[in-house]
């Protein structure tokens, strides 16, 4: 069997390694630049390497069917957000399983994600699009206060923002669109640049809640993992812990909710990573995906379950049973990112505290992200996490005391 993998970063990596256990030929098409660089060391484990200049679709589409045409492709895979539209289109040329192109608005546009929910009688957060300030106060009319805005075209939490009221509903619209402009010269047009979302705020605890679509329409539930986040009008993710299922109570309602929103999306194959707030009155869709969860999390739920996502993933693509989990190393796992907001903007030179809490039994590997002797940046989304500790635990209990003691215990020293 031989799969295809479309411009693989992060988690979308995972893939090489889980396609090499599984004894698949896995060939990559990617840049190969800046973020897409490929390791000697993935290189060495895929069949072939593509290397094209930009994922511009028909590209990809040209250079896909001449490797079909010399080694017959039995599956496509997105190794990245950036890259599921492109993927569907390749997996439909090829005549393999994957999102139908005329469908895949739906999981890259969150106001289609929504629409479509709504049009399928699932249950959707309030929301309104808007293009301008004029629309926006629109808007506010509608959903109401307090709400969320966010840019429709970024990610990583880049723009998102609580307003309590009018002020901060233009300010924070200000600070997208110019936020926005200076991306357009990374192709988006200008009038994506003025488009955001306003949304409900939803009251609850986060959740990942992660599984794969099997081509007979099987939807598996895999992944369960809460959402730590900093102190608000931001989010900024801070912290995850991924569960068994038999230890998080809400897991069926969970399950059950995120089923009905698969369907109604028109998922048909393949991983699904989505964010859900567990709500007073149940589970409300944040926004999902169709590619592996980043950030870690695969690894952490393989740690607590045995599950490789990966490997279920690819199997899924291919049409292969999908593998059974392994033996689990732990109950729970965690991970816990060091952040200070007091020293943004400021270079910092040290962590104290850290060297008694990375060698801890409990602490599976440790990294910086900004590394001692460089400035913090001052934005409230990932790029100012100064270090990541993944850990295991023998119970949820004992997860959450081991972060607080991370949190309490490292300190940047300016
Ligand atoms: N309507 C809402 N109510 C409450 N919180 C929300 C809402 N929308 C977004 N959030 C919070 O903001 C975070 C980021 O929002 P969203 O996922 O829509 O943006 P994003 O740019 O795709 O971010 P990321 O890439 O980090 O997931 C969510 O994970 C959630 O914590
Ligand atoms: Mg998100």
């Amino acid at each position: 069997m031989h799969a295809l993998l479309i411009g693989p970063v992060h988690s979308g990596l995972l893939y090489i390694g889980a396609a090499q256990e599984m004894g698949i030929k896995l060939s990559v098409i990617t840049t190969d630049e800046g973020w897409y660089k490929l390791s000697d060391d993935l290189r060495a484990k895929v069949t072939e390497v593509i290397t094209v200049e930009s994922y511009d679709v028909d590209l990809l589409i040209h250079e896909a069917q001449t490797l079909h045409s010399q080694r017959p492709v039995g599956g496509v895979v997105a190794g990245s957000e950036y890259v599921v539209g492109q993927t569907a289109h390749i997996a439909k040329a090829l005549g393999v399983a994957g999102f139908d192109p005329d469908k895949v608005d739906a999981v890259r546009n969150k106001a289609t994600m929504r629409r479509t929910l709504q049009e399928a009688g699932v249950r959707t957060v309030k929301y309104a699009k808007a293009s301008s300030a004029i629309d926006i106060e629109e808007s506010a009319k509608r959903v109401g206060f307090p709400a969320v805005v966010k840019p429709l075209n970024l990610a990583g939490s880049v723009g998102v923002a609580l307003v309590r009221n009018e002020t901060e509903l233009l300010a924070a619209y200000e600070d997208i669109v110019t936020m926005n402009i200076a991306e357009a010269t990374k192709g988006q047009s200008k009038e994506q640049a003025v488009e955001v979302l306003m949304e409900e705020f939803l009251v609850g605890t986060e959740y990942c809640v992660d599984g794969w679509v099997e081509q007979d329409g099987t939807i598996t539930v895999a992944e369960f993992v809460k959402v730590g986040l900093g102190p608000q009008p931001h989010f900024q993710e801070i912290s995850y812990l991924s569960y068994r299922r038999e230890d998080l109570a809400c897991a069926d309602e969970l399950e059950t909710y995120l089923k009905d929103v698969v369907r109604a999306l028109g998922f048909t194959v393949g991983p699904f990573h989505s964010e859900v707030m567990q709500t007073n009155t149940g589970p409300v869709l944040i926004e999902i995906a169709s590619r592996l969860p980043g950030d870690h999390l695969p690894e952490l739920t393989e740690t607590a379950t045995g599950i490789s996502f990966a490997s279920c993933s690819l199997a899924t693509h291919i049409n292969y049973p999908v593998p059974r989990p392994k033996q689990p190393q732990a109950r729970v796992a965690g991970s816990q990112f060091i952040i200070d907001h007091d020293a943004a903007g400021e270079v910092y030179t040290a962590l104290a505290g850290w060297d008694d809490i990375v060698t801890r039994s409990e602490v599976d590997s440790a990294e910086y992200c900004v590394l001692p002797g460089t400035r913090i940046p001052p934005q409230h989304d990932f790029s100012s996490r100064i270090a990541e500790i993944l850990f295991h635990a023998d119970s949820v209990e004992a997860a959450e005391a081991f972060q607080k003691e991370i949190v309490e215990h490292v300190r940047i020293i300016q």
